[in-house]
């Protein structure tokens, strides 16, 4: 890969914009974000750095060729026209996986079937030998996609999906992808200069992308990939990834700030603990057993991000989504009421934003996998802490909900809320325009809630 080539990094649904922002910060060229991914131009040492330092990326990819196939005789000829002779030797092993969409072919494996017939084929036909097939630990993996009759076919620079981090050591149920609770983050800014607390954190995913933010840690620091065992570029890859690997290393800090988790399942926080500490992020992160309806064990952390993925609920949860309402509405009361902090939920219940009562500032949508859910952004506010009066709830029209909503009723203000020290409350309002009596003046969270909102 001497030149520029025109590579292209798959991306969740929803987070193209945001990988080729990351991939334009990180030295990529004539950066496209396109359906699926992002297209855009890096030479070698330039591919190595994004494959080590993305982490919105799913797949890093370098399309070889894409042509109309149609049947099976069209899925041989297109994958024979490929000149592997350049990428594979006889005696390197290959893998070709592939995914359909819109095709004629309903089994992807038949694809990669005719696909990899007609790699055998060509290079018997141009060496004389034939390279082997090995679906585990393969040299080079081959990424076929079928579009309706287009075929494309790319190389996998990496090897593997760049999710595949190697801490998640314990999944729980419904745990985020890596690269879309990396995407979230990057799509609130967060730079690791503030501390970040997800009260219902689950495996931790959340929290363990912040921490290697936090720390500047490249995420794919601990992987090997598929490039190093290429015969073509293997060696090259290697030595220039050695150097970017001490780079890496030479860069990374402590993390200035905390990073909490907390998730009323013990048998979540077990396994977000088992991942934190795959990930070696021990020192930076900290989780505890708590409900998120209730006051959390917060200690010093007083302001910064709070990012969390609620439960989105579904037919068999208890009380349905009645009771998703009333448990959004609770949850709108507990974190709504924390000052100092700004929120960003990744929601992929619709019932959520009505029934959490605050007005967003902003609202992406995004997929988690197949469900579309929406990032929601609040702004910080001050002046009110969990133990206080519950807020003025919105007039019609706002995204507030009406008490009167069925599954909506008002939480009773728990017995076990401690007062705010007098000196919290100070530091809470240090930053804030203040009326001339020296009391908080309105600041947008306070206005949001009782207003109508731009939908
Ligand atoms: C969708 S999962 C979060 C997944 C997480 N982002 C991950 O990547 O693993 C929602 C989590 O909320 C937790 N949860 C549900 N109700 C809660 C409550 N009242 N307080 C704290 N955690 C709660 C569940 O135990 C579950 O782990």
């Amino acid at each position: 890969m001497p030149r520029r080539l025109p590579l292209f990094a798959t991306a969740a649904r929803g987070t193209e914009e945001l990988l080729a922002e990351e991939l334009a910060e990180l030295g990529a060229v004539r950066v496209r974000a396109d359906r699926g991914g992002v297209r855009f131009l890096a030479n070698l040492h330039e591919a190595l750095r994004i494959a080590l330092w993305s982490r919105i990326a799913m797949r890093l990819l370098w399309p070889l060729a894409e042509a109309e196939a149609h049947g099976a005789q069209g899925l041989y000829d297109a994958a024979h026209a490929v000149p592997w002779e350049e990428h594979l030797d006889p005696g390197a092993t290959f893998a070709v996986e592939a995914t359909l969409r819109d095709s004629e072919h309903t089994h992807s494996g038949f694809v990669a079937l005719k696909i990899k017939d007609a790699l055998v084929d060509r290079l018997r036909e141009r060496r004389g030998e034939r390279p082997d097939v090995d679906t585990r630990r393969p040299d080079v993996s081959i990424v076929a996609h079928l579009a309706g009759t287009r075929l494309s076919l790319s190389l996998d620079v990496a090897g593997a999906p760049l999710n595949q981090r190697g801490y998640r050591v314990r999944p729980t149920v419904a745990p985020l992808k890596e690269t879309l609770a990396a995407a979230i983050l990057h799509a609130v800014r967060y730079s690791g200069d503030e501390p970040l607390v997800d009260p219902m954190c689950g495996s931790g995913t959340l929290v363990i992308e912040a921490g290697l933010i936090a720390v500047r840690r490249a995420p794919n620091l601990h992987r090997r990939f598929g490039i190093e065992r290429w015969p073509s570029l293997g060696p090259e890859a290697r030595a220039i990834l050695e150097r970017l690997r001490a780079e890496a290393r030479a860069n990374e800090r402590r993390a200035p700030f905390p990073i909490r988790g907390f998730d009323r399942s013990t048998e979540a926080v077990e396994a977000a603990r088992a991942n934190v500490r795959a990930a070696r992020l021990e020192r930076e992160v900290t989780l505890t057993t708590a409900d998120a309806t209730r006051p959390l064990p917060l200690g010093e952390v007083d302001h910064g991000l709070l990012v969390t993925n609620p439960p989105y609920g579904d037919r068999l949860t208890q009380g349905g989504q009645k009771g998703m309402k009333t448990f959004y509405f609770q949850l709108g009361e507990r974190l709504g009421g924390l000052a100092g902090f700004r929120m960003a939920i990744l929601s992929g219940n619709p019932a959520f934003e009505a029934a959490f009562h605050h007005r967003p500032l902003r609202r992406r949508p995004l997929w988690n996998g197949p469900i579309e859910c929406t990032l929601l952004e609040y702004a910080p506010r001050a002046g009110r802490t969990p133990g206080d009066a519950p807020p003025h709830h919105g007039r019609s029209g706002s995204a507030a909900p009406r008490l009167s909503d069925p599954g909506l009723a008002p939480t009773e203000k728990p017995a076990d809320v401690s007062p705010v020290r007098p000196e919290h409350r100070r530091e809470e309002h240090r930053d804030q325009p203040r009326r001339s009596d020296g009391s908080p003046g309105d600041e947008p969270g306070d206005r949001d809630r009782d207003e109508p909102g731009e939908q």
